[in-house]
């Protein structure tokens, strides 16, 4: 125990020790944490559906119908037709043959990574990528190359510098705490140049980027071979999918590990899954409001001097230092404002950022608020 009370005591020392908030409100842009009501400019909830009366309506619907648990997994007893309208919806949704379910997008990463990556593949990684990313390459038994930052000029120097059979270039689409984007096109053509796959996790990009919201491939018109999303960010449930043709998805159901070996998730939220879907399917405009929010809060934060031009909903403010952050953000809360520090391990030590987001939902009044507030704090704490 000893070991563990002094690694304990070592985060509280460095300004890295976390704890839970909670909620007493659903997530909205008003909110309620640790019985604090706050605007809350940190949800990954962008388009605002996690409370949206015709998602929990669905699942009210679908809890009447089925009950709560799944009670099996995928493979035995626990899919339901609504597991299978659901796919059918995400890959019509993505342009792909088709598409499978997990619990989380981390299960989906580690279980298509960790079963598509023999010894023999070469897996390029850019240093930024999401945990779960990491954690399947690590899980597969893949050679793990680490490329610079959206830096392709060096994936394409350590593609050429490898001796390998089989690879695959892996990369976050929209990066969850930078906010930026990759250069997917470049990474494509390096991919079909030197014969290696492309997987690509859209968790922040899907129902966000695109005029539709479809996600990286409609944004850059471009192909993917396999995508990789979450249901738990702007489609406002819970879940993992991946896409891609036929045989990957088949090949997936039989060997990946997260998908076979775990309890299927619940009807409940699968078909709040889907009637999100159905709403951004029929109107965009939650994507449009929520496009136009980013630019928006860039440009006023802009005029306040921080150089801030996110395309996507994550806009980072770098601090660096860990109580600086800490102290930023809890001036912020004192304000009414939710916005957290990001620290070590989600970042580098001493690169502590505050990790604002924005959704459909705020009005420019939230906004301006935000944008005046964080220009008081700054100016009275740093
Ligand atoms: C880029 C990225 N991939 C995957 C995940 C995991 O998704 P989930 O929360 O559904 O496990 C997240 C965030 O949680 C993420 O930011």
């Amino acid at each position: 125990m000893l070991d563990i009370n002094n690694k304990l005591q070592e985060i509280k020392d460095n300004n890295l020790y976390r704890e839970i908030r909670y909620l007493s409100k659903p997530q909205d842009k008003i909110t309620v944490i640790d019985g604090k009501k706050v605007l809350l400019m940190s949800s990954n909830n962008y388009l605002g559906l996690c409370n949206n009366n015709k998602v929990k309506q669905a699942s009210i619907d679908a809890i009447n119908k089925y009950g709560l648990g799944s009670g099996g997994s995928r493979l035995t007893t626990g899919s339901y037709d609504l597991h299978k309208e659901l796919e059918e919806k995400i890959a019509k949704f993505k342009n792909c043959e088709g598409a499978l379910i997990f619990n989380n997008g981390y299960m989906a990463n580690l279980g298509v990574i960790s079963a598509i990556c023999d010894e023999e593949y070469y897996i390029f990684s850019d240093e930024l990528n999401h945990a779960s990313i990491i954690d399947g390459c690590k899980l597969s038994k893949g050679k793990i190359v680490i490329y610079k930052h959206n830096d392709v000029n060096d994936l394409k120097e350590k593609v050429k510098a490898n001796k390998f059979k089989k690879g695959i270039i892996v990369t976050d689409s929209v990066f969850s705490m930078d906010g930026d984007i990759a250069n997917i096109p470049e990474i494509v053509k390096i991919a079909k140049e030197y014969n290696l796959l492309t997987l690509v996790d859209d968790a922040h990009a899907t129902g966000v980027i695109g005029k539709l919201g479809k996600g990286s491939s409609e944004y850059f018109n471009c192909d993917i071979d396999i995508t990789v999303g979450t249901l738990s960010k702007a489609i406002g449930s819970e879940g993992g999918f991946v896409c891609g043709n036929k045989n990957v998805i088949d090949f997936l159901k039989n060997r990946s590990r997260s998908f076979i070996f775990s309890t299927a998730l619940s009807p409940v939220v699968i078909s709040g899954a889907i009637s999100s879907f159905d709403i951004i399917q029929n109107d965009n405009s939650l994507i449009l409001k929520l496009q136009n929010n980013i630019e928006y809060l860039c440009r006023g934060l802009r005029l306040i001097g921080y150089e801030v031009d996110s395309k996507s909903p994550i806009i980072p403010i770098m601090i660096g230092e860990e109580d600086k952050a800490l102290k930023f953000s809890k001036s912020l809360l004192d304000e009414g404002i939710y916005i957290p520090a990001i620290r070590y391990p989600t970042v580098k030590k001493g690169y502590a950022i505050l990790r604002i987001t924005v959704m459909a939902t705020h009005d420019y009044e939230d906004l301006d608020f935000v944008i005046n507030k964080i220009n008081e704090v700054k100016n009275k704490t740093m």
